[in-house]
């Protein structure tokens, strides 16, 4: 059998807070494999950023392990992981965000920059090179973090609620796009998301995680037929995915003496 593309072990993780200690995810395995498109759902505050960063080697567990292709990772990692936030530098143009990571991986700056430019078109950013991110809609600068972190060559991508701050149409539009990208470059992705229907729609796989400390409390298979289109939200399948997300998501134990998110 091949390693798994992303294997998480058991992780378990806190923070301390003041004298405290926030007990966010509780031994959370799971694997994506590789080409794998696998989503992490559960609700605000669950630990699903924590699990990302761990994933990519920027903070360490308290317990559990991450082995990338097989292999221990102890330090930063060389996937390409989108955060949450903070995606962009708003000194930097599109091209010169878009060919950092090239830049770091040793390509000269002409060599990055004729990489980024032949991308450009395939993202929606043709004619956008020069753009600092605040000329740019919410759209086009998540089209350009996405391209960055495609250009981390890695076969792993860690997606951290990419869509979460746009508008539905927009939303909707790079859904769409973002599975049309996939094809073409084959990596496996890890995405976080709070949205079944999201999830259901992008993934082949979903793993839900319960309220903190988070725990995995549901591993479902996605058995739509791909290339899928936007009217597969209406189909009988889709709709029982969601049901039992949706079950699985009221049902999830809230433990006794933890207190709520913040
Ligand atoms: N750097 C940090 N220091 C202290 N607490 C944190 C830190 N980051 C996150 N938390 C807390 O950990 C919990 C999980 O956060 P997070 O992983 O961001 O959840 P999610 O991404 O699922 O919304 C939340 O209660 C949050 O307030
Ligand atoms: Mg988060």
């Amino acid at each position: 059998m091949t390693a798994a593309c992303l294997r998480l072990d058991k992780i378990s993780s806190s923070y301390r807070f003041g004298k405290e200690n926030l007990f966010v995810l509780n031994e959370v395995s799971l694997e994506v494999g590789a080409g794998e498109f696998v989503s992490l759902l559960g609700p605000s505050g669950s630990g699903k950023s924590t699990l990302l960063k761990i994933a990519a080697g920027l903070l360490q567990p308290d317990s559990g392990k991450v082995l990338l292709n097989g292999r221990a990772i102890t330090g930063p990692a060389r996937v390409g992981y989108m955060p949450q936030q903070d995606l962009l530098f708003p000194w930097k143009t599109v091209l010169q965000n878009a060919a950092l990571p090239l830049l770091a991986a040793g390509h000269n700056p002409r060599e990055a920059s004729a990489k980024v430019l032949e991308l450009l078109p395939i993202f929606g950013l043709d004619g956008f090179a020069s753009y600092y991110p605040h000329q740019l809609s919410g759209g086009m600068k998540q089209r350009a973090a996405l391209l960055r972190t495609v250009l981390m060559e890695s076969t792993l991508m860690l997606l951290d609620e990419p869509f979460a701050a746009l508008d539905a149409l927009t939303r909707e539009n790079l859904q769409g796009w973002l599975q049309q990208i996939l094809n073409r470059f084959q990596k496996a992705v890890l995405f976080v998301t709070h949205s079944i229907d999201e999830a259901i729609y992008l993934s082949d796989r979903i793993y839900m995680i319960s309220q903190r400390p988070g725990k995995i409390i549901l591993e479902i298979t996605i058995g739509l037929p791909r290339p899928r289109s936007r009217s597969v939200v209406t189909s009988p399948l889709f709709a029982s995915y969601r049901q039992t997300l949706m079950q699985a998501l009221s049902v999830a134990p809230e433990t006794a003496k933890t207190p709520r998110p913040f």
